[in-house]
């Protein structure tokens, strides 16, 4: 087993900065023709591979060719970076241990989708991101780095959004290079980082736009 497979759905930037950052990406896999990120990694010579879930009658058989695809490449870690298909518990079980996921707020505050929104409504002053390992339960799983970014008082949701996004560019690259290091163990829902004293969460000061 060698190198990442990373799953997108979009743009890819989150892809793009574990790329850029050298580490071993041995396939980027879109469930979308048109997610604008597979145009950068075949730039950059990564082989990628496109699972349209529109093709498959059921959410189960759309997780089967996905695992195909993810295990012709034999990777030692699964990321998904900006995937946006909730995945089934046999696929989750599968990669059990090495699975990863970004998602956009400080967890457990904010699973689903709009993100940013959420936590402007809710009027908290500190949001953020966090790379966790992917459990059957959505947005639930043990957390292995998070970032934190303030709320500042004339905020919308594309600008936290950008905010939270450039420290997501940090974060998953870290977490990762962590993971292929053998560095990471989970015990009792909790992630520790063996070997050196790298903070498991990064402030992002205030005076980022
Ligand atoms: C990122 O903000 C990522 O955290 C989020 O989608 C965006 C994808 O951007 N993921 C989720 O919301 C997962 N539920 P990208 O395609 O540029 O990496």
């Amino acid at each position: 087993m060698s190198g990442i497979v990373v799953l997108i759905s979009g743009r890819g930037s989150n892809m793009r900065s574990i790329v850029e950052a050298g580490l071993p990406v041995a396939a980027v896999v879109a469930n979308r023709a048109d997610a604008a990120g597979l145009e950068f990694a075949r730039g950059r010579g990564v082989p990628t591979e496109v699972v349209d879930h529109r093709a498959f009658a059921s959410r189960a058989a759309f997780d089967e060719a996905l695992a195909e695809a993810v295990d012709r490449r034999s990777p030692r870690l699964v990321a998904l970076a900006g995937f946006m298909r909730v995945l089934t518990a046999p696929f989750v079980a599968r990669y059990a241990g090495r699975l990863l996921n970004i998602h956009p707020s400080l967890l457990p505050a904010f699973p689903g989708l709009h993100t940013h929104a959420a936590a402007l409504a809710a009027g908290v002053k500190i949001h953020g991101a966090t790379v966790h390992f992917v459990t059957p339960e959505l947005d639930r799983g043990p957390i292995v780095i998070q970032a934190a970014v303030p709320v500042l008082p004339d905020d919308d949701a594309d600008r936290l959004a950008a905010r939270v996004l450039a420290q997501e560019h940090v974060i998953y690259p870290r977490a990762i290079e962590w993971f292929l290091a053998g560095r990471l163990t989970v015990s009792g829902g909790t992630v520790t980082v063996a070997g050196g004293r790298e903070a498991q969460l990064v402030f992002a000061p205030a005076v980022v736009a």
